[in-house]
C-alpha cells in the first residue's frame, strides 16, 4: 500500500516553491528544463551552427519561425542565451530582428521565434499587445503578471482592470488605445525585469511603437519610463511631465504616469494619476 503523504512535508515543499518564485502551474506535467536545454544544445551542435560574432547578422530562420506564416518570410535569428555570449549580443540580434519586421504581425512572429531572452523559457505565453493598433494613444507597462501570462494578453489582471477604469474616465477603452509592455514575457514570481532583460527586449518595444505610430506614448511606471524615455528620476518626480519620444519616423509626445499596480497599493496617489490622465485627455482633444 502506498504510504500516506506527509502533509507537513507537502506544505513545506509548496512554501519552498513559492519562495523560489514558482507560483503558478503552467502545465499538467513538470518539465525537465535541464534535459530540454541539453537536447537543444546537442541538436544545435549537430547542425553545426557557427557561433554568432558580435555585430554579425544572425543565422537564418529557426524551426519555431518556420511554423509561423508571417515569420517564414523573415530572417529570424536563432539565438539561444547559451550561444549568445552576452546580453549586449542578444540585444544586437534583437535590434536586427526587430528592424526586419515591417508590420506588427511580423514583429509578433519575430518575437515568437526569438530565443535571446531567457524569460520566454519560464513564461507560458508571449503577451504581445492588446487594444487597437490604429489608436492615437499607446500605453506601455513593465512586464506581464500571472494572469496576463495565462491569457497571453497584457493588463488583464487587477492592475489591468484598474487601467481600464482609468482609461474609461477619460473616454478611452481597448478599442481606442493600444497596450503593450517593455518586456513581453512574465518574469518568474512577477519580479521586475533585470536591466539586461529590459535591454534585450527594448528593440522590440521600440519597433512596436514605431509600427503602431501613436500620437501619444504613455509609460506606466518607472521601469517603462526609464527604458523608453531615459528617465533617471523616480516615477513620483518624473510623472506628469510632457517629453518627446522619437519613434524612428517622427517625434511624438510622451508622458510617464504611475503604474496601476502601484496605485492598487497606494490608492491615495490616484489623485496624481488623475491629474496625468486629464492632461492626456486634453492633449488628445487638442489634436483632433
Ligand atoms: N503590469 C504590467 O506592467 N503589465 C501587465 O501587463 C500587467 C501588469
Amino acid at each position: 500500500m502506498r504510504p500516506e503523504p506527509d502533509l507537513r512535508n507537502l506544505e513545506a515543499i509548496l512554501d519552498f516553491h513559492v519562495a523560489s518564485g514558482v507560483d503558478a502551474a503552467l502545465d499538467e506535467a513538470p518539465h525537465d528544463r535541464f534535459a530540454e536545454s541539453a537536447a537543444e544544445m546537442a541538436s544545435r551542435q549537430a547542425r553545426q551552427a557557427p557561433p554568432i560574432q558580435p555585430g554579425e547578422r544572425p543565422a537564418p530562420a529557426c524551426p519555431a519561425a518556420a511554423s509561423s506564416p508571417a515569420a517564414s518570410s523573415l530572417a529570424v535569428p536563432a539565438v539561444n542565451p547559451a550561444l549568445a555570449a552576452s546580453a549586449e549580443e542578444s540585444a544586437l540580434v534583437a535590434r536586427a530582428a526587430a528592424r526586419a519586421a515591417t508590420s506588427l504581425e511580423e514583429l509578433r512572429a519575430v518575437l515568437e521565434a526569438f530565443e535571446g531572452c531567457a524569460l520566454r523559457l519560464t513564461a507560458k505565453s508571449l503577451c504581445f499587445a492588446d487594444g487597437n493598433p490604429q489608436a492615437r494613444i499607446m500605453f506601455v507597462g513593465e512586464a506581464p503578471g500571472g494572469e496576463e501570462d495565462r491569457a497571453g494578453l497584457p493588463f488583464v489582471g487587477r492592475s489591468g482592470q484598474l487601467l481600464d477604469r482609468m482609461m474609461k474616465a477619460i473616454g478611452l477603452d481597448r478599442g481606442s488605445a493600444y497596450i503593450a509592455n517593455i518586456v513581453p514575457w512574465r518574469p518568474p514570481g512577477n519580479r521586475t525585469p533585470t536591466p539586461q532583460e529590459a535591454a534585450i527586449c527594448r528593440p522590440f518595444i521600440e519597433r512596436q511603437i514605431e509600427l503602431c505610430d501613436p500620437d501619444i506614448l504613455v509609460c506606466l511606471g518607472g521601469p517603462s519610463a526609464q527604458a523608453l524615455l531615459g528617465s533617471r528620476d523616480g516615477i513620483l518626480k518624473s510623472r506628469g511631465r510632457w517629453s518627446e519620444y522619437a519613434t524612428g519616423t517622427r517625434t511624438i509626445r510622451a508622458m510617464a504616469t504611475l503604474h496601476p499596480a502601484y496605485l492598487l497599493r497606494a490608492p491615495h496617489q490616484k489623485r496624481l494619476a488623475w491629474r496625468d490622465f486629464k492632461a492626456l485627455k486634453a492633449a488628445l482633444e487638442k489634436k483632433e
